[in-house]
C-alpha cells in the first residue's frame, strides 16, 4: 500500500513484486530499496502467500543501483550508514522462496538483487553483467562472492573485470539461471514456478531453503549436519504425517502449513 516505485500484487499463493520505476530502468535508489524491504517482509509475514516473483519491465530488472544517488556520497558516509548493508540484504532474511523473474538488463546491483534471490529465471531478453569497474568501483552487495559460486572463478573474473555484458544463453550455460523462457511468458513461468512451491508445505519448503542456501557458508561436514536437524524437525510438523499418509493412502495431501 502506498508503493511509488514498486507494484506490488497477490497472485493465488504468490507475492508479485514488480519494480516500477522505468524512467531510470528501475535503478536501485534508497526508496526503492526501501519499499522493496517493506513488499518482502509484508509477504513473509502473510500466511496465504506461499512464494514471492520478483520481477522488473521488458526493458530492465534494473540496471544496477542509482549511480547519480550514489555519485557524490563520500567514504565516511557511505561507511557509517552501511550503505547496502543496511538495506539491501533484506531479501537474505526473507523465509519464503524468492523468485526473480529477469529481463533486460540486470546489471551491478541489479545483478547483485538478482543473486541473493533463490532461483532466477531468466527471459530470453535478459542481460546480467557487473559493470562497476567502469565507473572506478567495484560490485557492493556481494557481486564479487555470488558470482564465483555460480559460475567460477574464471568467469567471474572476465565478468567482473571486464565489466561486460553475458546473454540468457551464456547465463544459463553458466548455471547463473536455472532456465530462459520467451520474454512475454517470463512472469507467467516464475507465477507457474511459485504456484507450485507454494502448494506445498511452508515449514518444509522454508527449511529446503534454509538447508541449501547454507551450503554457501558452511562446511560439507557442517551443512550436512544442518540438513539433518532440519530434517529431523519436520518431524515434529502436521503436515509430515499429513504428506506420508496421503502417500500411503494413495490421495493428494492437504498440507496445512503446520
Ligand atoms: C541511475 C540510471 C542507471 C543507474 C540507467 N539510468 N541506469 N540512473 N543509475 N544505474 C538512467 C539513465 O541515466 C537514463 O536517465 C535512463 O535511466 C535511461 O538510461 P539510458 O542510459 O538512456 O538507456 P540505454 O541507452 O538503453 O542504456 C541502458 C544501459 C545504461 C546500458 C543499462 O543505462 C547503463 O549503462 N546504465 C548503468 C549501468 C551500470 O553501470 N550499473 C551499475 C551501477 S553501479 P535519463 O534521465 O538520462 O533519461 C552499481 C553498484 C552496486 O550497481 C554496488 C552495490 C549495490
Amino acid at each position: 500500500a502506498g508503493y511509488g516505485m514498486i507494484k506490488v500484487e497477490t497472485r493465488g499463493k504468490v507475492g508479485l513484486i514488480t519494480l516500477d520505476r522505468p524512467a531510470a530502468l528501475n535503478a536501485l535508489c534508497d526508496q526503492l530499496m526501501t519499499e522493496l524491504g517493506q513488499a518482502l517482509r509484508a509477504f513473509d509475514t502473510e500466511a496465504a502467500v506461499g512464494a514471492i516473483v520478483l520481477t522488473g519491465s521488458e526493458k530492465a530488472f534494473a540496471a544496477g543501483a542509482d549511480i547519480k544517488e550514489m555519485k557524490d556520497r563520500t567514504y565516511p558516509a557511505v561507511h557509517f550508514e552501511d550503505f547496502i548493508g543496511n538495506k539491501w540484504e533484506t531479501v537474505l532474511t526473507i523465509k519464503k522462496p524468492v523468485i526473480a523473474a529477469v529481463a533486460g538488463f540486470a546489471l551491478g546491483g541489479g545483478c547483485e538483487l538478482a543473486m541473493m534471490c533463490d532461483i532466477i529465471i531468466a527471459a530470453e531478453t535478459a542481460k546480467f553483467g557487473q559493470p562497476e569497474i567502469r565507473l572506478g568501483i567495484i560490485p557492493g552487495a556481494g557481486g564479487s562472492q555470488r558470482l564465483i559460486r555460480a559460475v567460477g572463478k574464471s568467469k567471474a573474473m572476465d565478468m567482473i573485470l571486464t565489466g561486460r555484458m553475458m546473454d540468457a544463453a551464456e547465463a544459463e550455460r553458466s548455471n547463473l539461471v536455472t532456465r530462459v523462457v520467451p520474454a512475454e511468458s517470463l512472469v507467467e513461468e516464475a507465477l507457474k514456478m511459485g504456484e507450485a512451491i507454494a502448494a506445498f508445505s511452508q515449514p518444509s519448503v522454508a527449511m529446503a531453503k534454509e538447508a541449501v542456501n547454507a551450503a554457501h557458508e558452511l562446511s560439507l561436514k557442517e551443512g550436512v549436519r544442518l540438513e539433518r536437524r532440519l530434517f529431523h524437525s519436520l518431524f515434529a510438523t502436521e503436515d509430515q504425517k499429513e504428506g506420508m499418509s496421503a502417500f500411503a493412502e494413495k490421495r493428494k495431501p492437504a498440507f496445512r502449513n503446520a
